[in-house]
């Protein structure tokens, strides 16, 4: 699915349509710094029904929110080489299957990632407008 939002709202809007679908599972966003990963993750959360701020987890890789159902909000760009704690602790979240997994900069960790999981990639267009992916991969149809 492709949809092109004009501001940070159009694309909390767009992560709040998917986090009111969505009960479990592993979400990986791809994208430049800037490009909206997190604005979509807020508009996620609300989906979710967490009203706790949303902030990228950058000094500790990851942060739990409860809602209807967890959260768990990995963010590893700060990450030069994929480390084996980071990925123990992302394959944990996902064991529990209690909650929707959200990665920004899943590439940092692209050889470790799981098959069965969906793919968000956002490119930056002119200005405010984004491009926004969504693409489900490793499920039969
Ligand atoms: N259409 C849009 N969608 C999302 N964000 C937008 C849009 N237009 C402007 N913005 C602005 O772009 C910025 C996106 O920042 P955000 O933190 O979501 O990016 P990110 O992909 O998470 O970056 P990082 O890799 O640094 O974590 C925000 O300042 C937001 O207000
Ligand atoms: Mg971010």
């Amino acid at each position: 699915m492709l949809i092109r939002t004009q501001s940070d709202k159009e694309t909390m809007e767009a992560g709040k349509r998917l986090g009111e679908s969505l009960k479990n599972g592993l979400i990986c966003l791809f994208g430049d710094l800037g490009a909206g990963k997190t604005t979509f993750i807020r508009g996620l959360a609300d989906g979710i029904g967490i009203s706790s701020r949303i902030q990228s987890p950058t000094f500790t890789y990851q942060r739990v929110h409860a809602g209807k159902t967890k959260l768990y909000h990995f963010d590893f760009y700060r990450l030069d080489k994929p480390d084996q704690m980071m990925i123990n602790e992302l394959f944990d979240a996902i064991g529990k299957q209690d909650g929707v997994i959200a990665v920004e900069w899943a590439e940092k960790i692209w050889d470790f990632l799981p098959e069965k999981r969906t793919d968000i990639r956002f490119k930056h267009l002119e200005g405010d407008c984004r491009e926004i992916i969504i693409r489900q991969v490793g499920s039969r149809l």
